[in-house]
């Protein structure tokens, strides 16, 4: 499927990529749902939203929070039949200056929002989306999908695991007349960069970023990456002998500043 959508949920709605999102896809008869973790960011943005002329309903919940993502999601859905599912929401860490590697909990909890809250927002919809026959999920992964960074590692093994979800969900229902869109961004400017220390290569604006992600799910693009430099460059350190890979990858030195 593919735009206008006349019904869309949002996690991550909240600020950054999300936010702008939703902003771009407000409008006159368009129903939005968002879901974020902060109530006042959340209101901000609906409040945009619907001085676009959007219906707006949202959630202040954790996206790791399985039955209340399904609860709110059904209730919305009954209401509001979703044509599209942006799963945006994510967080990020990393492992602390100086230290051999990154606590067990930091990995698990990346994993819990990034991964088990895409799955937490797609599934409950899956039902309802297969026996229209239509709608359209974007899943917003990450370049470091594409490749292990050595001092991320909970972050890249939770967006290359949903990566392969949207790889793997999109052959299976696009029999089923729904379409999906795995979105592999680089870097791009939000409250998340701002806690990044360490190089930014070929670094887009949040507003850039959101205008090349709505472009690429409203014609329906099956992958959505970008910048094409970075997107080969981790390709190439994947494909590479291990050896080099890994060689390359240590000299790319940052720090997440906890948030
Ligand atoms: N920025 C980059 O360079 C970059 C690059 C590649 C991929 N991405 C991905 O793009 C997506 C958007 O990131 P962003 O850069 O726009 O970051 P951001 O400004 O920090 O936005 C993250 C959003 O996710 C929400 N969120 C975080 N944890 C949540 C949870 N447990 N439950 C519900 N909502 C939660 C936040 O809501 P609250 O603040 O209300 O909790 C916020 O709305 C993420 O998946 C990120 O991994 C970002």
């Amino acid at each position: 499927m593919r735009a206008p959508f006349r019904s869309a949920v949002i996690t991550g709605a909240s600020s950054g990529l999300g936010a702008s999102l939703a902003v771009a896809y407000a409008g006159p008869e368009v129903a939005l749902g968002l879901v974020g973790r902060d109530r006042e960011r959340l209101d901000g943005v609906a409040g945009t939203c619907m001085a676009a002329g959007a219906v707006v309903e949202t959630a202040a919940l954790d996206v790791a929070d399985d039955i209340g993502m399904e609860q709110w999601l059904t209730a919305f859905d009954r209401e509001h039949p979703v044509e599209l599912i942006i799963a945006n929401a994510g967080t990020s860490a990393g492992t602390d200056p100086g230290a051999a590697f990154e606590p067990g909990a930091v990995t698990t909890r990346q994993i819990a929002v990034n991964l088990v809250g895409v799955v937490n927002t797609v599934a409950p919809l899956l039902p309802a989306l297969c026996r229209r026959g239509q709608g359209r999920i974007a899943i917003v992964a990450s370049v470091a999908a594409l490749r292990g960074l050595p001092y991320s590692p909970g972050y890249c093994a939770s967006k290359a695991g949903v990566r392969a979800y949207g790889e793997a969900l999109r052959p299976l229902l696009e029999q089923q007349g729904v379409g999906v869109s795995v979105v592999c961004p680089g870097f791009f400017t939000s409250r998340m960069t701002d806690r990044w220390e360490g190089p930014t290569p070929f670094l887009y604006s949040g507003e850039r970023a959101a205008r090349r992600v709505k472009r690429g799910i409203d014609c329906g693009r099956r992958r959505i990456e970008f910048p094409l430099p970075l997107v080969l460059g981790m390709r190439f350190c994947d494909l590479a002998p291990a050896l080099l890979g890994d060689e390359i990858m240590r000299r790319f030195h940052f720090r997440i500043r906890a948030a």
